[in-house]
C-alpha cells in the first residue's frame, strides 16, 4: 500500500483522493479550511456527486483516507503528491498560484527526500520550471 498526498479537497482533489483510497492507498487530504477538514472526517462531502458519500464513508471506516490542514504533515510519509488547489483567474486571465508556491516552498523546506508532485491545478506555462 503506497501513501499519497492531495492537497485541495475541492471538486478535483476530494474525487481524487477518494478514488485512489478506493483502489487501495493509504490517502492524505489537506485543505486550508478546518470547517472542510472537520466535515470530511464526518463523512460529509460538500458537493453532490453520485457515490461519493459511500466511497468516503468505506474509506474511512477501512482508516484509508484521512483529513488535515497540515501539508508537511501530509507530505512527510507520501512519495507521490497532488496538488489540487484552487486558482482563481487574475485580471489579465492568467491564474493566481500563489497557493501552489505556497504549498511547494512548505514541502521542499519541511519534508527530507525526494517527492513526485503532480500538479493537477489549473496553472500558466512554465509554472513547473520554477526554482525560486
Ligand atoms: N473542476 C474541474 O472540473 C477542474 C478540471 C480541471 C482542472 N481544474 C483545476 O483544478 C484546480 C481545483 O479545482 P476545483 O474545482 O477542485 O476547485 P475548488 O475551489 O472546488 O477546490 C479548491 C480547494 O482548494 C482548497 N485550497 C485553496 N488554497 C489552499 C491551500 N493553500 N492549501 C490547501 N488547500 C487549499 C480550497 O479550500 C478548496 O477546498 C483549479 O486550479 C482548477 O482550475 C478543475
Amino acid at each position: 500500500m503506497s501513501t499519497v498526498a492531495v492537497i485541495g479537497t475541492g471538486y478535483v482533489g476530494l474525487v481524487a483522493g477518494i478514488c485512489f483510497a478506493e483502489i487501495g492507498n493509504q490517502v492524505i487530504c489537506v485543505d486550508i479550511s478546518e470547517e472542510r477538514v472537520a466535515s470530511l472526517s464526518e463523512g460529509k462531502v460538500p458537493y453532490y456527486e453520485p457515490g461519493l458519500a459511500d466511497l468516503l464513508r468505506s474509506a474511512l471506516d477501512n482508516q484509508s483516507i484521512g483529513f488535515t490542514t497540515d501539508v508537511s504533515w501530509a507530505a512527510r510519509d507520501s512519495k507521490v503528491i497532488f496538488i489540487t488547489v484552487g486558482t482563481p483567474s487574475n485580471e489579465d486571465g492568467s491564474s493566481n498560484t500563489d497557493a501552489i508556491f505556497g504549498i511547494a516552498r512548505e514541502i521542499a523546506l519541511t519534508t527530507p527526500g525526494p517527492r513526485t508532485i503532480v500538479l493537477k491545478s489549473t496553472a500558466n506555462v512554465g509554472t513547473a520550471a520554477w526554482e525560486g
